[in-house]
């Protein structure tokens, strides 16, 4: 008896060291999507080069539009997935988090937590991370609340943090209760003027007068955007658009940092 509780013990124990985090892919659904049509557009290609069919000319037109149009956001999008997003991290591009003693944070659009949890490692004398979410499926794979709440807990961040759903147009916290309010990659997938609007009145309705707002967005124009999305650039906006968007809600942008065609703003009203 004692023997066989020794042994669920440890294998316990073991299942405990192996658990990792999962942050899912971005555009996971999308990407798988992409490849089928991409290699369509490959066998069509290939196909009309070896044998002569009387249409020819038409369908390796067509086989090359889908490999321009799906291919290449597919394989750019993995790499993005696999190489940049563990490159471009934006907890330590926030030096008010280490000089505001135990901030309030709203993480919004936190999504699995990649950055939510990378900012709430960085409380280490106090301080409250929140984050709300809608999510979307086709945003990252596998998300949904309970694996935001997974990954804190196996990143040791559970403490302080609170993950709940909750829209960017809606939020649901009092008015002024933070002291810093970031947005990370979320803004274009709130599609709309009238909404993307109704978002950044919402994010100065619930952060404090002399808050900071860390706003980061693709730029539709970096040659990284083009490389990973390619025609789906046109998803995201210029980063004039993003500056207008912070100067319109009277943010004075205070510094800016490109991060591989991604921008960081900082802003305080
Ligand atoms: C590209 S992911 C970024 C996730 C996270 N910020 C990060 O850095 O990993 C975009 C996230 O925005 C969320 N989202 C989209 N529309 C939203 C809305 N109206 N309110 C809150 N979140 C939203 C999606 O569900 C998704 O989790």
């Amino acid at each position: 008896m004692a023997f066989n509780a020794r042994n669920a013990r440890i294998s316990g124990e073991m299942t405990m060291i192996k658990e990792k985090p999962k942050y899912g892919w971005y555009a996971g659904g999308f990407i798988v999507w992409f490849f089928l049509f991409g290699l369509i557009g490959v066998v069509l290609t290939v196909f009309n080069s070896l044998f002569n069919f009387p249409l020819n000319l038409a369908l390796a037109t067509i086989g090359v539009t889908l490999i321009l149009i799906f291919l290449w956001p597919a394989i750019g999008m993995s790499l993005l997935n696999i190489i940049l997003v563990k490159k471009v991290s934006i907890s330590p591009r926030m030096p008010v988090l280490r000089q505001i003693e135990k901030p309030q944070i709203l993480d919004v659009g936190c999504g699995t937590g990649r950055t939510a949890i990378a900012i709430a490692k960085e409380l280490t004398d106090g301080g409250h991370l929140y984050g709300v979410d809608i999510y979307e499926k086709k945003a990252i794979s596998g998300n949904a609340l309970d694996t935001v709440k997974k990954n804190a807990r196996i990143e040791k961040v559970e403490d302080r943090t609170s993950f709940q759903y909750g829209s960017a147009t809606d939020i649901p916290f009092e008015d002024n209760k933070f002291d810093i309010v970031n947005i990370s990659s979320v803004l274009h997938e709130i599609h709309g003027e009238k909404s993307q609007k109704q978002a950044m009145g919402e994010i100065s309705r619930v952060l404090k007068p002399d808050g900071t707002l860390y706003l980061s967005e693709w730029n539709r124009f970096s040659w990284q955007t083009i490389a990973f999305a390619g025609i789906f650039c046109f998803v995201f906006n210029t980063r004039g658009y993003w500056r207008s968007l912070l100067k319109n809600y009277r943010f004075n942008i205070t510094h800016f940092e490109n991060l591989s065609g991604f921008g960081l703003f900082t802003a305080q009203r």
